[in-house]
């Protein structure tokens, strides 16, 4: 995954993002692939959705940008071959799904296996699935969190490269504890991308190993012992 294969910025892998929305992910990847010594280039934002507000922060990034929508398609396959048409177009090497709302096909995780990644706001493999965060608070737990894995045939599946961990406050609401988790998922979709693309993050099995990954140290309790 270390080196680009032809056209764009030497050495960098060649990456696509596919959003259905809002960006603020993507808005975070970009970021992190403005820094002169990013690993990865953003070469192509993909939209299942022609109003999605990323394209328009994307195209004002300087990012080509599509529009593939799945409406158009009668089989759900036949929407993943276009899609996978125009990532091959675009020479694209690593795929970063980012709020994409469509459920992908094996055939598409399959022809993208190892290169496919995605950010879910909990910690995986709890809370699969929509409605993640009425679901979490519902079930009561202390803390929540995003992981981003590289994609496997089954929803939100796949070896784990990065997870962030939020505590949940007394008073969340799905929509407070959204908002918390969000700012962890800045923080660690970036992170995750540059691992894989600087070639740091292998998989071995269905683990992901990070050569030189520092962990932290602190035990983090909540609520916290008096
Ligand atoms: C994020 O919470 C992501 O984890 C989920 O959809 C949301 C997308 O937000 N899959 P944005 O479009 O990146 O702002």
């Amino acid at each position: 995954m270390a080196a680009a294969k032809s056209g764009g910025a030497p050495g960098r892998v060649r990456t696509a993002v596919l959003i259905s929305g809002r960006g603020s992910n993507l808005a975070a990847l970009i970021a992190t692939c403005a820094r002169p010594d990013a690993p990865a280039e953003i070469v192509l934002v993909l939209s299942n959705r022609p109003n999605a507000a990323g394209l328009r922060y994307a195209a004002g990034a300087g990012i080509a940008t599509q529009v593939i929508d799945h409406q158009r398609f009668a089989a759900r396959e036949d929407f993943d071959r276009a899609m996978s048409a125009a990532l091959e177009a675009a020479k694209v090497e690593l795929v970063c799904l980012a709020g994409f709302m469509r459920l992908l096909s094996p055939w598409f995780t399959e022809r993208w296996r190892d290169r496919l990644l995605n950010i879910h706001p909990s910690l995986l493999p709890a809370f699969p699935g929509l409605d993640t965060h009425r679901r979490a608070l519902e079930a009561g737990v202390r803390f929540s969190g995003c992981t981003v894995h590289f994609v496997r045939a089954a929803l939100d599946t796949g070896p784990i490269v990065v997870q962030g961990v939020v505590p949940v406050e007394p008073d969340d609401t799905p929509a407070t504890l959204a908002d918390r988790v969000l700012l962890a998922e800045h923080r660690c979709y970036p992170l995750a991308l540059e691992l894989v693309a600087s070639g740091r993050a292998r998989i071995e099995g269905e683990r992901v190993l990070i050569d030189g990954a520092r962990v932290p140290e602190a035990m983090v309790i909540n609520p916290e012992p008096a």
